[in-house]
């Protein structure tokens, strides 16, 4: 008898495991795949490496901005992908050696929940049963593939950000289906490598829920950059090498790519498993279909004993959301007081610039009736900035409530802006107003401290 099974060794499994594991808790992990999910193996690391390398690539060959020319600026596209399989080994073996260290057994299959009795829940595994008082379902997601007419037919010159990883190749042209995260990150890549892409996007912009300044200045960067943006375009479907899709004004048109990715969204892996099994109750899309496992701030669902996070919720789809809802999970079982959060969820656009952003925006506090106050500054206000950002652009937009001045939203678009917005989170997360901002003293010089000079703009 375990204290709790979980089922999944991604970002929300294997952090809840490792914590579990610290607080004394008995754990059985189950994972198909390699530990690490959809974000070690092929997500949030792997693409963070190539576009490192892709970055390293522009340095070479536009260091002439800062004095510094390099000849012969070249890339070896296997050895990209060779050094990005490193990263990943490396971390794969980091989480196996913390499940080690916190006496988690893992079990390398696929489980099955075949129920839940007087005894606990049994999960099913590798032919034997393994009997625990509490599980914690984090199954995570998949790409969503809509069923375009001449999908099938286009084999393999269809990618989703699993098949895309294990190119041996820089494709000439691509087709990006869907501007969001993972589209741009692509996008992004590609096109520091020098293939054409286009973007075909069914939104008026890019990376929808970002603030809308920001998507317009990110987009505005990579169209000067040469990608080609077709929005308020709906995709309809694949013909041979092209995709199909309608403009805003109902004509069909045509796009060629060597490789079409397709990133449109992702699924919540909810089926397969014995589910069914525990009678769960789940989220339910606009059209009525399941697509999350529904849970309270607490992470339990309606079963007792059984809860969910991450992906499989089909809510937030975001690697570090998943950890804290792990934790959030695991500290309950436990009966340590916890409850998540979702106002401080940070999210990242790993593009060259970067984006980030946490809390509300414009439209969001329009939505909700929020009375609120903009400040922004460009980024160019930060003497760092300008000292590493030749010609770069960016902004700072901290969005204020108007009575009390609590800090609502901070969207940022600037290097190295992923590791900037913590502080914000901070912010929000405390509940900090601009004025408790102002006094917290920021080292100098660095790009952080536009935050605080955006606040001194607070009239
Ligand atoms: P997404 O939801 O970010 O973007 C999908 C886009 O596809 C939307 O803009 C949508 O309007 C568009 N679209 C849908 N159907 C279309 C059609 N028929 N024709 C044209 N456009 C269409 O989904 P994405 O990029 O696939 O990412 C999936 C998940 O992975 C997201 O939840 C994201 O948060 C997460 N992720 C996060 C990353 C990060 O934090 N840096 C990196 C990569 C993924």
């Amino acid at each position: 008898m375990y204290d709790l099974a979980i089922i999944g060794g991604g970002p929300g499994g294997y952090v809840a495991a490792e914590r579990a594991g610290a607080l004394g808790l008995s754990v059985v992990l189950f994972e198909r795949k390699e530990l690490g999910g959809v974000c070690l193996n092929e997500g949030c690391i792997p693409t963070k490496t190539l576009l490192y390398s892709a970055k390293v690539y522009n340095y070479a060959l536009h260091g002439d901005k800062y004095g510094v020319s390099v000849d012969g600026a070249a890339f070896d596209y296997g050895k990209i992908v060779e050094r990005k399989n490193k990263v990943v080994r490396k971390l794969v073996g980091g989480v196996k050696a913390a499940m080690k260290a916190g006496k988690v057994e893992v079990v390398k299959a696929e489980a099955y929940i075949a129920g839940r009795g007087a005894e606990g829940i049994t999960v099913q595994a590798d032919g034997k049963d393994f009997v625990a008082r509490n599980l914690l379902v984090c199954t995570g997601s998949e790409a969503a593939v809509p069923p375009f007419p001449g999908l099938k037919e286009a084999g393999d010159r269809i990618v989703t950000n699993r098949e895309i990883l294990s190119l041996t190749e820089r494709p000439e042209e691509i087709v990006v289906i869907g501007g969001g995260v993972i589209g741009m990150e692509f996008a992004s890549f590609f096109n520091s490598l020098g293939t054409k892409v286009t973007v075909v996007e069914m939104l008026p912009k890019i990376l929808g829920p970002l603030d809308d300044e920001i998507s317009a200045m990110l987009q505005a960067i990579y169209a000067k950059k040469g990608v080609v943006f077709n929005l308020s375009c709906k995709v309809t479907g694949i013909e041979g090498d092209c995709v199909v899709y309608e403009d805003p004004q109902g004509q069909v048109c045509k796009v060629r790519g060597d490789k079409i990715l397709v990133s449109v969204g992702r699924r919540a892996n909810i089926s397969g498993f014995g589910l069914e099994n525990l009678g769960v109750d789940m989220l339910l899309n606009r059209g009525g279909k399941p697509c999350g496992i529904k849970v309270d701030e607490k992470m339990r669902t309606n079963i007792p004993g059984v809860y969910a996070a991450g992906d499989v919720t089909g809510f937030s789809m975001l690697a570090h959301t998943a950890s804290r809802e792990g934790e959030v999970a695991v500290n309950n079982i436990a009966g340590k007081p916890d409850r998540m959060r979702y106002d401080a969820i940070p999210g990242v656009v790993y593009t060259n610039p970067e984006v980030a952003g946490v809390g509300l925006t414009e439209a969001d506090a329009k939505q909700k009736g929020i009375d609120y106050t903009v400040i922004k500054l460009p980024m160019a206000y930060s003497g760092r900035f300008v000292a590493e950002n030749e010609g770069g652009e960016g902004i700072c937009k901290i969005l204020v409530g108007k009575k009390y001045h609590e800090v609502l939203g901070v969207h940022l678009l600037g290097n190295p802006c992923s590791e900037m917005i913590h502080g914000a989170c901070i912010a929000i997360e405390q509940e900090m107003t601009v004025e408790q901002l102002k006094e917290v003293v920021f080292p100098h010089p660095t790009v952080s401290e536009i935050l605080k000079e955006t606040a001194f703009t607070l009239k």
